[in-house]
């Protein structure tokens, strides 16, 4: 598939998502897209907090689309500004926000018109929960982030890097818009070996988060290609094994697909991808100095 036609394909199925406040763009038989018949559920499984997701999150802030949390690998601090690519209805930006107080801020770029009204809809939820004003919401594509250069402190996204077809270029704009000594705290889905051609062809497997998922060799060049140094990946084999132990219709397809003895855990697994912009010149294109 062409590029645009990836992105024309990811917008409307994560659009009819957002409209139908689910993970689910179709019956759940089908296993059209990526997981969750419970979110809270799958949240907690992957080391949300059951308090924080009470206390802070608005209603229809978490669509069950999150492979990670990359608010626990962040080490967030008051005072600074956090970036989180493909934000969907809010889920990370809103549970960032508290840990960053009244004097940092947090912003969620999403290029889904459906997706950023919802996230915006909630955002009056979030202020009246939290009593803060620090959040927003822009429109735009993760390859052409529409953020200023060194103006973010910390890089966070869950499950969706994989799903872009210029995976460098995404790499080089988080570099780009990184302060120097800023941090990369990104939670996606990563492939320990390739996929048999089957699964790697379908279109659910990768609006689903697994077909467009990267070799973890190949992250490893793309972030340092782009600049990024101390890189460190780390397996969080807890998505999978949730969604494999729940009959997920999209697991139970591909592992339906996969050599006979094997399964999706032994190919795919959600991962922290942490790292930071060196604060000397690192590469080029990368730094302002
Ligand atoms: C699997 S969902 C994850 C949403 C959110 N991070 C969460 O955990 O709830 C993927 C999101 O990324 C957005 N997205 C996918 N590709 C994108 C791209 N190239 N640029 C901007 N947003 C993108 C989709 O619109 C969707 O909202």
């Amino acid at each position: 598939m062409a590029t645009d036609d990836i992105r024309t394909t990811v917008r409307e199925k994560y659009g009819a998502m957002a409209r139908a406040g689910s993970s689910c763009c179709g019956p759940a038989t089908t296993g059209c897209c990526a997981p969750a018949a419970d979110p809270a559920a799958l949240a907690t499984a992957i080391g949300y907090d059951a308090g924080d997701l009470a206390r802070i999150l608005p209603e229809g802030a978490n669509l069950g689309l999150s492979c990670g949390n990359p608010g626990a690998i962040a080490a967030l601090r008051p005072g600074e500004t956090v970036l989180d690519l493909g934000s969907g209805a809010g889920f990370d930006v809103f549970l960032c926000g508290p840990k960053v107080g009244a004097a940092g801020r947090v912003i969620g770029v999403d290029m889904t018109p459906d997706m950023l009204a919802k996230a915006r809809a909630n955002t009056a939820g979030y202020t009246r929960r939290t009593g803060l004003a620090n959040v927003e919401f822009r429109m735009g594509e993760i390859e052409h982030l529409p953020v200023a250069d060194a103006s973010v402190d910390v890089v966070i996204s869950n499950c969706v890097i994989n799903l872009s077809p210029d995976k460098p270029q995404v790499w080089r704009e988080i570099a780009r818009v990184l302060k120097p000594g800023g941090r990369v705290a990104v939670s996606d889905m990563v492939l320990l070996k390739p996929l048999p051609e089957g699964v790697r062809a379908a279109i659910e497997a990768y609006i689903g988060c697994i077909a467009g998922a990267s070799l973890v060799d190949d992250l490893r060049a793309m972030m340092a290609a782009a600049g990024l140094a101390d890189i460190r990946l780390t397996p969080k084999p807890e998505y999978v094994a949730t969604l494999t132990a729940g009959d997920d219709p999209l697991y139970r397809e591909v592992a339906a697909a996969l050599p006979a003895g094997s399964g999706p855990a032994d190919y795919i697994t959600s991962m922290d991808i942490a790292a930071m912009r060196a604060k000397a010149c690192c590469a080029p294109g990368c730094c302002s100095g």
